[in-house]
């Protein structure tokens, strides 16, 4: 079977975030078994239905790259309880058909959740309100097993992100993801 393209989608634009390094992680236990990327969105608006008819090249290369992955897997902070607005910011921009008539290239792709917070929660209730946007734009949704990590902080050094108690559920996540993407295609 040919290597899945997965698109990492960081919920965070801190430099050092946990989350994007546990995004990196999840690329390196892939390594050559799949074909990993983190998408770079930092540059595009603010969802505004004028700039649909032209929309900018930020937003063209978003859609391309969504349009060409087999599945996303969403790296999520938790911002007062949900996701962080840049995400859902990202995700109503994806949700949009295109002007050529063809439907929004976020529907239907094959999904995986996972997030690290600094507080005790782990980001759950962030994921569980994350499923539910997902889920109005019909992505197909890996629920079991997702990955919550509570006080990442406990897990690193200097910043960066060791992941002793987690790297094994990472990695569960991870080939249950690549058996999901498999059992979908
Ligand atoms: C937070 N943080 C946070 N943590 C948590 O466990 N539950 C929460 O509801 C919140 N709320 C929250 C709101 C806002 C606006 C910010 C900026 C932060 C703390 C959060 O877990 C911490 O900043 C993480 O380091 C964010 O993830 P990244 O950026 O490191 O990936």
């Amino acid at each position: 079977m040919a290597k899945k393209k997965i698109l990492a989608i960081v919920g965070s634009l801190r430099e050092g975030s946990w989350n994007r390094q546990l995004a990196e992680a999840a690329g390196q236990y892939l390594g050559d078994k799949a074909d990993f990327e983190i998408l770079d969105y930092a540059d595009i608006p603010y969802m505004n239905e004028d700039l649909e008819a032209d929309p900018p090249a930020s937003i063209q290369r978003v859609r391309d790259k969504v349009q060409a992955a087999d599945g996303l897997w969403f790296f999520t902070p938790e911002y007062n309880h949900s996701y962080p607005g840049l995400l859902k910011n990202l995700i109503d921009w994806l949700s949009r058909p295109l002007n050529d008539g063809n439907r929004a290239v976020i529907i239907g792709k094959p999904a995986a959740i996972s997030g690290a917070s600094m507080g005790g929660g782990g980001t759950v209730v962030a994921q569980d309100l994350l499923v539910m946007l997902l889920s109005m734009l019909n992505l197909k949704i890996m629920n079991q097993p997702r990955l919550t990590i509570a006080r990442v902080q406990e897990q690193a050094e200097d910043g960066k992100l060791k992941l002793a108690d987690s790297q094994a559920y990472l990695e569960k996540q991870a080939d249950a993801y690549l058996k999901f993407l498999d059992q979908i295609a």
